[in-house]
């Protein structure tokens, strides 16, 4: 394999310490500035530093960050994802490669996404949520992790979403909840219990409505 190229930019100590982004070796967006080897970030673009050990920010090969975004320190972006304008990413999340992340998504701390997972604009992931690979995430799309709301007194639960799931426009996904390989559901649902996996699933509460085999494509 060939021998990943990275550089680094060390920013000056901050109240947490010096902060590191290491960057893959191909162009990003807004990345290379007058002068070579100097990084000019985007417009808007703000790395938060927070009391966490992790004082890097990796970021990939050839990814795309828009103006507008938010990373706080120990996220790490793999090759090639792109975002969209005004994305918000928290501590420690993982995000794989060849992602898209929607415009003015929200992924609070401690997410973990697989690769090629296509996150439509807006769409809310607290902390804790496990999405993998290859799914789609409709826009306006809300994950929750707090059954009865009462900050910071239990546990939290959030979903998981394991592979080729593709979630509609607008749905909820309750805390706690497992939408199980290539389950499908309709726009504006809410669901409420696990899935079973390649089923579709729509309403509130939802249902299930017909294998995903059934639908011709
Ligand atoms: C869920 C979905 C895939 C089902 O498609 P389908 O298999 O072709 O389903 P049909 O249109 O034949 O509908 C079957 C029944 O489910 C109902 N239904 C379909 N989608 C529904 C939804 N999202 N919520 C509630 N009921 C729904 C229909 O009204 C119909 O009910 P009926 O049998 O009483 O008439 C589709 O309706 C859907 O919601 N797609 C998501 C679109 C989206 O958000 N895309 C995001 C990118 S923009």
């Amino acid at each position: 394999m060939a021998e990943r190229k990275t550089w680094r930019r060390l920013f000056p100590a901050s109240k947490y310490g010096p902060l590191t982004i290491e960057f893959g070796d191909e162009p990003l967006d807004y990345r290379v500035g007058p002068g070579k080897g100097k990084w000019v970030p985007p417009p808007g673009f703000t790395f938060v530093p927070h009391d966490t050990k992790a004082k890097i920010i990796t970021i990939g090969t050839g990814c795309r960050i828009r103006p507008g975004a938010t990373v706080f320190y120990g996220v790490k972006i793999g090759d090639r994802t792109k975002t969209g304008h005004n994305v918000f990413i928290r501590e420690a999340c993982v995000i794989g490669t060849d992602c898209l992340i929607g415009t003015g998504s929200i992924i609070e701390n401690d997410v973990r996404i697989g690769n090629g997972t296509r996150i439509q604009s807006a769409v809310y992931l607290p902390t804790g949520t496990r999405i993998g690979n290859g799914v789609f995430i409709g826009p306006m799309t809300v994950f929750t992790n707090d059954r009865y709301m009462d900050y910071g007194k239990r546990d939290l639960k959030a979903p998981v979403v394991e592979d080729d799931v593709r979630i509609g426009a607008n749905c909820t996904i309750l805390p706690g909840v497992r939408l199980r390989k290539g389950c499908w559901i309709g726009a504006g649902s809410v669901v409420t219990k696990d899935t079973e996996p390649s089923w579709i699933y729509a309403g509130n509460p939802a249902v299930k409505l017909r294998k995903t085999s059934e639908v011709a494509l």
